[in-house]
């Protein structure tokens, strides 16, 4: 098995997922800010050195993907937050795109920057105790999006920074997200998620990437969210195996959701029906941001001087995700705290 190999199994496996703590410090103070909390440089490491200290880290987080200015930031007793990170047996991770910008040629669509100076900030990354790395394409969906363009340049990026990162010794985590804004039908979002899928796995075979040493990113196949179309858990599931079975390289170790704007409950619940369903040999679990924090984040608002009370309520969202990703999970489990 190869090291990159072995690095994706370690943090996906046994019913384990990812923290996705990646926010720009632009999208965390958006986050801070709806709960009136200031955002500054100590509140957004309090925030998050209070997750990465929980007890659910060890048997729920495999990986956790840091921010810049995160994995350059030390806890109040000396330890730097990968060290803090890896004493629960969990990995460090980074983002390294530089978001997306305005995409000429289609200047409604956006396509991720950060590839100049990419292998050197990689090394960087390394030595500061990351091992594996995420980049986020964009895609939205409307009559005439997303174009041909967006689709294919997108991936072309994906593809060149997931050669660079393993060429660094790190497992790239490649997310194309194709949101859910918007009045489109789940059958949209299945035709367009299974298009930009395939040709990212284009790319990265022409890129020469190394799949069994990747995870792949991707959204749920879900209604757009003004579309007033209702699916079950069960409904989704089915279209999300569809699109996944259908345009995933079987090489490819495992698949971590994103939750996209999903409550926490929604996609708990749709990742642990994924997982009944499960008919493929791809790991299945979460790579969630807003669907493990939220919650948390909104009583730590309250008191931010509450640690072991905003721990117990992640502690909680990350026991059930974790159960989700085996399909162990029934609503009732969610009162029984
Ligand atoms: P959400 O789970 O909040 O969508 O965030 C995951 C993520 O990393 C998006 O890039």
């Amino acid at each position: 098995m190869s090291e990159l190999n072995k690095i994706a199994l370690q943090i996906l496996s046994n019913g384990k997922g990812i923290l996705a703590a990646d926010e720009s410090t632009a999208t965390m103070t958006k986050r801070l800010d709806s709960v009136n909390v200031n955002s500054n440089e100590k509140n957004r490491l309090l925030f998050r050195q209070t997750l990465f200290s929980s007890l659910s880290m060890k048997e729920c987080i495999g990986g956790v993907i840091l921010y810049d200015e995160t994995i350059r930031q030390k806890t109040s007793d000396g330890k730097t937050i990968p060290e803090l990170i890896n004493s629960s047996g969990s990995l460090t991770g980074i983002k390294v795109d530089t978001g997306a910008k305005t995409l000429a040629g289609s200047k409604e669509e956006k396509i991720t920057e950060g590839l100049d100076g990419l292998r050197e900030r990689l090394k960087d990354y390394y030595k500061l105790g990351a091992r594996f790395t995420k980049w986020r394409g964009v895609y939205s969906i409307s009559d005439q999006y997303p174009s041909k363009l967006s689709i294919s340049v997108n991936a072309h990026a994906l593809a060149r920074y997931a050669s660079l990162v393993q060429e660094a010794g790190m497992v790239p985590i490649v997310e194309p997200e194709v949101l859910m804004d918007g009045n489109h039908s789940a059958k949209d979002c299945l035709n367009k998620t299974s298009e930009v899928i395939r040709k990212c796995y284009e790319e990265l075979e022409l890129h020469n990437v190394n799949l069994k040493g990747t995870i792949l990113k991707p959204n749920m196949i879900l209604p757009g969210n003004k579309s007033g179309e209702k699916l079950s858990s069960e409904e989704i599931a089915e279209l999300t195996l569809e699109c996944l079975n259908n345009n995933v390289p079987s090489s490819v170790p495992g698949i971590a959701f994103l939750s996209g704007g999903q409550t926490e409950i929604e996609a708990t619940a749709n990742l642990n029906e994924i997982n009944i369903k499960n008919n493929t040999d791809f790991i299945m679990t979460y790579s969630y941001g807003r669907a493990l924090q939220q919650s948390a984040l909104k009583f730590w608002s309250k008191d931010t001087n509450n640690i072991t009370g905003t721990q117990e309520i992640f502690d909680h969202r990350a026991k059930m995700c974790t159960l989700a990703a085996q399909g162990k999970w029934s609503k009732n489990l969610e009162n029984k705290k």
